[in-house]
């Protein structure tokens, strides 16, 4: 793709250059995953703004697209595994509007590979820890995310 092109640039213009990541992680495993990543210490960088939900089913396609206006450069969204969700299907009904919204945010020119979904359940710190690696070297490599970010103008006296 085109952009992906200016957004090596940028970071070479910048090799101090990080990725910011949001990772809406559900309370009852993902969560507990990355508790356990870290109380095993496990090592992964330190990319993630953290932010708990309930379910994954509770995680509106909204959500996503405001992290990517306010200056994510990628949102990771981790659940239960299929048939493990605690309240049933949330992670069924949310597995279906994200492939759907994956498409739909690539077609407004926002590249496929800043958008994860997973599944890692609370006992599974070392895939926690394996998947935010390979997120973040995904979101690294595309480089600084020019689409959907506000435009902050700065009025100079
Ligand atoms: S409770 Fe974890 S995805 Fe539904």
């Amino acid at each position: 793709m085109g952009f992906s092109i200016n957004n090596q640039q940028s970071t070479i213009n910048n090799p101090k250059w990080e990725p910011k990541i949001v990772a809406f992680l559900c309370n009852w495993c993902s969560y507990g995953a990355a508790d356990l990543a870290g109380i095993s210490r496990l090592q992964y960088p330190p990319n993630f703004r953290v932010i708990r939900i309930p379910c994954t089913g509770r995680m509106s396609p909204k959500f996503i697209l405001a992290a990517f206006r306010n200056g994510a450069d990628g949102v990771w969204v981790s659940g239960c595994h299929p048939g493990d969700c605690h309240y049933l299907e949330g992670n069924y009904y949310a597995r279906r509007k994200f492939s759907l919204f994956k498409n739909l945010i690539e077609h407004m020119g926002v590249e496929p590979g800043r958008l994860h979904f997973s599944w890692i359940s609370s006992a599974e710190g070392t895939k926690f820890a394996e998947i935010a690696n390979e997120v973040i070297k995904t979101v690294r490599d595309l480089g600084p995310a020019r689409h959907l970010t506000k435009r902050i103008k700065t009025k100079v006296a």
